[in-house]
C-alpha cells in the first residue's frame, strides 16, 4: 500500500478543488458532514482501510481514484522536526531545517498564554511551508514525578496553567489550517516501561489533574487530533481504551477529530477498531501488517468490526482533511523568519527563572565588569537534537557563550573553558568498555578554574542536555550530571563572584548551590535564540519574569510518587497512590517545604501587592468570581509579574489539597508605576469530581482566595461563600 507521496500530494492539490470544490466551502456543521458522508459511501472498503494506518513513518495514503490526498503528520513539540526515511536515519535534505522552539517546560515558564498561541501559529506556519498536515504537538503530560525523560517536553505539575497554554498552543497551530495533535493520552507519567506499563489511577485525580488539559485543548482549543498513550490504563491499552476514547473524549468531549495511535502503540485490531482508535501509525515498513491493514479488512469482512465502525473512522480522516491538507485558502506557510526568531526569543526571554540573587550580582554591572570567565559544557552545547525522540534541524541556534560574546562585544573580554563532558551515552554498544567518567576531568577542571580566578566574574554554565534527559527512559536521580557539583565547588572557591547558570527541562538536585551559592539563574532548552535571551537577561536589558511550572523537592523522597513508593510500579502495575496531590498539590498538604515552589521566580525588580478584594461576597453557581489586586513595581527596573491566584476550601466532604491554581495574569509593570489586577474564576471551576455520581459538584460554603507571587508567596487573602 506504500505509494509515491510527492505524486499523490500533486495529484491531490490539482484535483481536489476541481473535483470536490464544494467540500472545502465549508469548514464545519451539517453541509460538511454530508458532503463527506457521500464520499465514504464512495469508497471501496480496500480503499477505507488504506486510510486508517501509515504507509510510511509519517505518512498515510490517499486514493488516488478519488484524488484523496493521503495526509502528513510531523512531530513536535520542539519545531518541524527534520525529514526521515525508513529506519528513522536523516533524509539528508538541504531543505528541512526550521526554528528550534523552547522546549515545553519552558513555554509553561512563562506563565504566558499570548506566546503560547504564537508558538504555535509560527508552528503552524513552518509545518504548512514544509507540508506537514498534521503537527504531533502540544504534548502535556503531568509533571507527577521529576525524574519522567519527557518533563522537558511537557508543561507543567498544574492542570490548569496546562490547560490556559494547551488551547492557546492548539489555536495557534490551527489557524494555519494544521491540525494540532494533542499528547500523549492520558498518564502517560513516566517512560520506563510505558509500552507495557498499567496506571491504576481513581477516578477523581484522572478527572481532577490528568485529563483538564487535554478535555479544555478538545473543548475549548477543538484540536482536530490526539495521541493516545503507549501506557495501559487500568490494565486497558490507551490506543484500545472504550472507556477513555469512546466514553470520554468521543461521547462526554464530543471530540469530532481522530485518534492516532502513538507510533507502534496499537496491539490489537478488533479492540483498537471497537474501542475508538482511528488511525494506527508506526514505524515498521511492513504497513500491510498493521493491525489496521489487512487484519482490520479481515476483521470486517469476518463481521468483528463493523462498516459503521470504519466509516466512522473514514469519516473522522476525511474530516480533518478538510481543515487542513485540503482546506479552502489555505496560509501560504512560512519557515525560518524573523518574526519566528522573534517569537522564539520572546519566549526564551520570559521563560528564563531567576532563583537566587542575593549579593544582587544580577543584573551585571557592566561598568565595573572587564572580564567574564565563561565556564560549562552547557554554554556551548547545542539543545536542538540529541537524546531519543524528536528534535529539530535548527537552522540555527544562538549558544550562551555566543549571545554573551555578540551583547559584549567590545565591552569586556570573555574567556571560556569547557568544564566538564556532557557527553551521555546511556545505551552502550555491546563490547564497548568505555566506563562513565567516576571523577571530574581534572584538566579541564584546572583550566576552568584559571579561567575563573583571572576574571572578574564567572558565568558557570552546568545542568543536563538533551542526551541526559529523553524520552524512552527516566533519570535515575536528581543528582547534577557530570560532574557538576565539583566544578562549580571549585570555581566559587576561586572567585566569589560566579553566578551559577543551570540549564535544564526539570528539576534537579542544586540544594548544594542553593546553600553555598549567592546567585543562580535558571534556563531552559530555549530554542533558537535561547542564547541571546538569556544574555540579555544577564544584562538586564530583560527582566526575569520566568516562574517555575514545577516544585524542586529537597530530596526525591519528598515528592508524592516517590515518598509513596509508588514509581515506577512493580509487576508493570503502578498505583498513583498520592491520588489528586501532585506536585505543590502535596507538598503544601502535607506541610513538606520544598527547595524551590511551584510559581516561584525572583525579579530584578520589587513588587509590593495590596487591597485583594472580590466583586461580591457570596456568589451562586453560574456566576463568576472576580478578584482584584494592586500590585505596584517599587524598584528600578521595568518588568513582568505574573499574579497567581489559588483557591482553598478549609472543612470539605471529600479529601483537597491545601490550595488550588484556579486563575493567573502576567502583566507588565513601570517602575514606579501600580496596576490593578483583575482576575476571574467561574464559579463552576471550584467543583471537585464527584466519584459516587461521576458529576462535578460545587459543594456550598466558604472559600478562601488566595492571591501571590508564588504557591508560596501568598500576599492577601479573602473569604466568599458559595450558595
Ligand atoms: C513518541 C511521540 C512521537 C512519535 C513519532 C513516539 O515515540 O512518543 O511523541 O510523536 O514517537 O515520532
Amino acid at each position: 500500500m506504500k505509494k509515491n507521496l510527492l505524486t499523490t500530494y500533486l495529484l491531490a492539490s490539482i484535483f481536489t478543488f476541481a473535483i470536490v470544490p464544494a467540500l472545502a466551502q465549508s469548514k464545519t456543521g451539517k453541509a460538511l458532514d454530508a458532503k463527506i458522508d457521500a464520499i465514504v459511501r464512495k469508497l471501496t472498503l480496500e480503499e477505507k482501510i488504506g486510510l486508517l494506518h501509515a504507509n510510511g513513518i509519517f505518512s498515510t495514503a490517499g486514493v488516488d481514484r478519488l484524488h484523496i490526498p493521503g495526509l502528513m503528520t510531523d512531530d513536535g513539540p520542539l519545531g518541524v522536526r527534520e525529514d526521515v526515511k525508513e529506519g528513522w536515519g536523516s533524509a539528508n535534505l538541504t531543505t528541512d531545517s526550521a526554528t528550534f522552539f523552547p522546549n515545553g517546560s519552558a513555554l509553561a515558564a512563562t506563565w504566558n498564554p499570548a506566546l503560547a498561541y504564537r508558538y504555535g501559529h509560527d508552528l503552524g506556519e513552518e509545518a504548512r511551508a514544509r507540508k506537514k498536515y498534521i503537527m504531533l504537538t502540544p504534548a502535556f503530560n503531568i509533571c507527577r514525578t521529576p525524574l519522567c525523560g519527557r518533563t522537558y517536553e511537557y508543561y507543567s505539575e498544574d492542570p490548569f496553567l496546562n490547560s490556559k497554554l494547551a488551547v492557546q498552543a492548539v489555536k495557534g497551530i490551527q489557524s494555519q489550517d494544521i491540525a494540532a495533535c494533542v499528547k500523549h493520552f492520558a498518564v502517560n507519567n513516566q517512560e520506563i516501561e510505558r509500552g507495557r506499563v498499567s496506571v491504576n489511577i481513581d477516578e477523581r485525580a484522572l478527572r481532577e489533574i490528568y485529563l483538564p488539559a487535554f478535555k479544555a485543548a478538545v473543548t475549548e482549543g477543538d484540536a482536530w487530533t490526539i495521541m493516545s498513550a503507549y501506557n495501559k490504563i487500568r490494565d486497558v491499552y490507551c490506543s484500545e481504551n472504550d472507556y477513555l476514547l469512546n466514553k470520554i473524549l468521543k461521547g462526554e468531549w464530543k471530540f469530532k477529530g481522530i485518534v492516532i495511535s502513538d507510533w507502534g502503540g496499537t496491539h490489537t485490531t478488533v479492540a483498537a477498531a471497537n474501542n475508538g482508535l482511528d488511525l494506527e501509525m508506526g514505524s515498521g515498513p511492513k504497513y500491510d501488517n498493521y493491525f489496521f491493514a489487512t487484519k482490520l479488512l479481515d476483521s470486517v469482512k469476518a463481521g468483528k468490526v463493523s462498516m459503521k465502525v470504519i466509516d466512522e473512522k473514514v469519516h473522522r480522516i476525511l474530516w480533518v482533511m478538510y481543515h487542513t491538507n485540503m482546506s479552502t485558502n489555505p496560509p501560504a506557510g512560512k519557515i525560518n523568519t524573523p518574526e519566528h526568531s522573534k517569537t522564539v526569543y520572546d519566549i526564551a526571554s520570559e521563560s528564563i527563572v531567576l532563583l537566587k540573587n542575593d549579593k544582587h550580582l544580577l543584573p551585571l554591572n557592566m561598568s565595573s565588569i572587564k572580564s567574564i570567565a565563561v565556564i560549562g559544557d552547557n554554554a556551548t552545547h547545542t539543545f536542538h537534537l540529541g537524546g531519543f525522540g524528536a528534535g529539530v534541524k535548527a537552522k540555527y541556534e544562538v549558544t550562551p557563550l555566543a549571545g554573551l560574546q555578540s551583547r559584549l562585544a567590545g565591552k569586556a573580554t570573555i574567556s571560556y573553558a569547557q568544564g566538564y563532558s556532557g557527553v551521555y551515552q546511556p545505551y552502550r554498544r555491546r563490547g564497548d568498555t568505555s566506563k562513565k567518567a567516576d571523577k571530574p576531568d581534572s584538566a579541564m577542571m584546572a583550566k576552568a578554574v584559571a579561567a575563573a580566578k583571572t576574571s572578574d566574574m564567572a558565568l558557570l554554565f552546568i545542568g543536563g542536555n538533551r542526551d541526559y534527559e529523553s524520552e524512552g527512559r527516566d533519570r535515575k536521580d536528581l543528582s547534577l550530571p557530570f560532574h557538576e557539583q565539583e566544578l562549580v565547588d571549585a570555581v566559587t572557591a576561586v572567585n566569589p563572584n560566579t553566578i551559577v547558570i543551570v540549564i535544564g527541562g526539570a528539576p534537579y538536585d542544586i540544594g548544594k548551590i542553593k546553600q553555598h551559592n549567592s546567585t543562580i539563574v535558571w534556563s531552559w532548552y530555549n530554542g533558537s535564540e535561547g542564547g541571546n535571551a538569556l544574555a540579555d537577561v544577564l544584562l538586564g536589558k530583560v527582566d526575569p519574569s520566568g516562574k517555575l511550572p514545577f516544585t524542586f523537592p529537597v530530596e526525591l523522597k519528598d515528592s508524592p510518587a516517590h515518598a509513596l513508593d509508588a514509581y515506577p510500579g512493580q509487576n508493570l502495575q503502578v498505583d498513583y497512590k498520592e491520588g489528586i496531590l501532585v506536585g505543590y498539590r502535596w507538598f503544601d498538604t502535607k506541610k513538606i517545604a520544598p527547595m524551590y515552589c511551584f510559581g516561584y521566580g525572583l525579579s530584578y525588580t520589587n513588587y509590593a501587592y495590596s487591597g485583594l478584594k472580590t466583586d461580591k461576597n457570596s456568589y451562586k453557581t453560574g456566576e463568576t468570581i472576580t478578584a482584584t489586586i494592586k500590585v505596584k513595581n517599587t524598584g528600578k527596573y521595568s518588568g513582568k509579574e505574573t499574579v497567581q491566584l489559588y483557591i482553598s476550601k478549609s472543612g470539605s466532604v471529600v479529601e483537597r489539597p491545601e490550595k488550588e491554581l484556579k486563575s493567573f495574569k502576567k502583566v507588565m509593570i513601570a517602575p514606579g508605576q501600580a496596576t490593578t489586577v483583575s482576575l476571574t474564576v467561574p464559579v463552576k471551576d471550584l467543583a471537585y469530581y464527584d466519584i459516587k455520581t461521576s458529576k462535578w459538584v460545587v459543594e456550598p460554603g466558604k472559600y478562601t482566595i488566595l492571591a501571590g507571587a508564588s504557591s508560596r508567596d501568598i500576599k492577601g487573602t479573602a473569604s466568599i461563600t458559595v450558595n
